[in-house]
């Protein structure tokens, strides 16, 4: 397909380059910032543009992958007629694009991405479009490029999205924190990766509720009390593992 990519963030440059590298031709990048547009086109090998500039008519989808918030002005600037439009949020209703063009739908990836990181693995998409066959045009375009596609509601995917800043953002922010604990206490935070992978494996084939350990789920009080004293220079993580061992120990 020839596609032309608005946004030029994360997943705009990640899923450009999963079009490229499954021969699928990138004719434009737009972004807000002039010279972002840049720096993805020219890896591309396209033109660019910004806001103001003219959208390339010729593409036959248009992928929107702009923050979440920017996506309700987008019908201000942007009108695609009967071009296929895509956008690429977990919690935004694929309506949004309904005055863009006749044919739209959703393309979510259901990954972490970040340009500076080749993705792990087949990326899954969840796809959704406004008709059954602009439904049946997403899917066969991502399983181009996806062995992982499914067909997703905005009501299901607005969960899922949930599910998943919960189990990625959420664990991640974790790390951020426990990272800063060890830079500040002199050990190192890397002796914990083979019990982050550990922790996260075991989700595929077990139950999480069924594999929770530590003091909280064991009730050790001395042990949790000697942790809160050690944290009492860190508020914002005790306040952390306060509500987090509450949550363990009232589940
Ligand atoms: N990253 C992920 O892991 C991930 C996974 C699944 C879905 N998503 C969804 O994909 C979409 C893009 O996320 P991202 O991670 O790629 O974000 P990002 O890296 O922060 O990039 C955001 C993009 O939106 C543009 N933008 C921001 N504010 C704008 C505005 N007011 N008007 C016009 N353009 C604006 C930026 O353009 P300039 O740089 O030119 O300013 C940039 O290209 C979001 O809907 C997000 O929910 C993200």
């Amino acid at each position: 397909m020839k596609v032309v990519i608005i946004g030029s963030g994360n997943v705009a440059t990640v899923l450009a380059r999963l079009f490229k590298k499954k021969n699928h031709e990138i004719v434009q990048v737009v972004s807000r910032e002039l010279a972002h547009a840049k720096l993805l086109a020219d890896e591309m090998g396209c033109s660019f543009t910004d806001n103001e500039g003219v959208i390339d008519t010729s593409a036959e989808l248009y992928l929107v992958a702009v923050s979440d918030s920017a996506l309700y002005s987008l019908n201000n600037s942007v009108h695609l007629g009967k071009k296929l439009v895509l956008h690429t949020a977990g919690s935004v209703s694929k309506d949004v694009l309904k005055d863009i063009s006749v044919n739209y739908g959703v393309l979510y990836p259901l990954q972490s991405l970040r340009k500076e990181l080749e993705p792990f693995g087949d990326i899954p998409f969840l796809i959704d479009g406004n008709t059954e066959e602009t439904q049946t045009i997403i899917k066969d375009f991502a399983k181009t490029f996806s062995g992982n596609v499914c067909k997703s509601s905005d009501e299901e995917r607005l969960k899922l999205h949930v599910a998943a800043v919960v189990v990625s953002n959420f664990t991640n922010h974790l790390y951020a924190m426990a990272e800063e604990f060890c830079n500040k206490e002199n050990i190192d935070f890397k002796l914990l990766v083979p019990l982050i992978k550990e922790t996260a494996q075991r989700t595929s084939n077990q139950s999480p509720a069924n594999m929770q350990t530590g003091p909280a789920v064991r009730n050790d009080v001395f042990t949790l009390d000697k942790h809160l004293q050690l944290l009492a220079n860190y508020p914002k993580l005790k306040y952390i593992y306060l509500k987090l061992t509450d949550s363990i120990v009232n589940s």
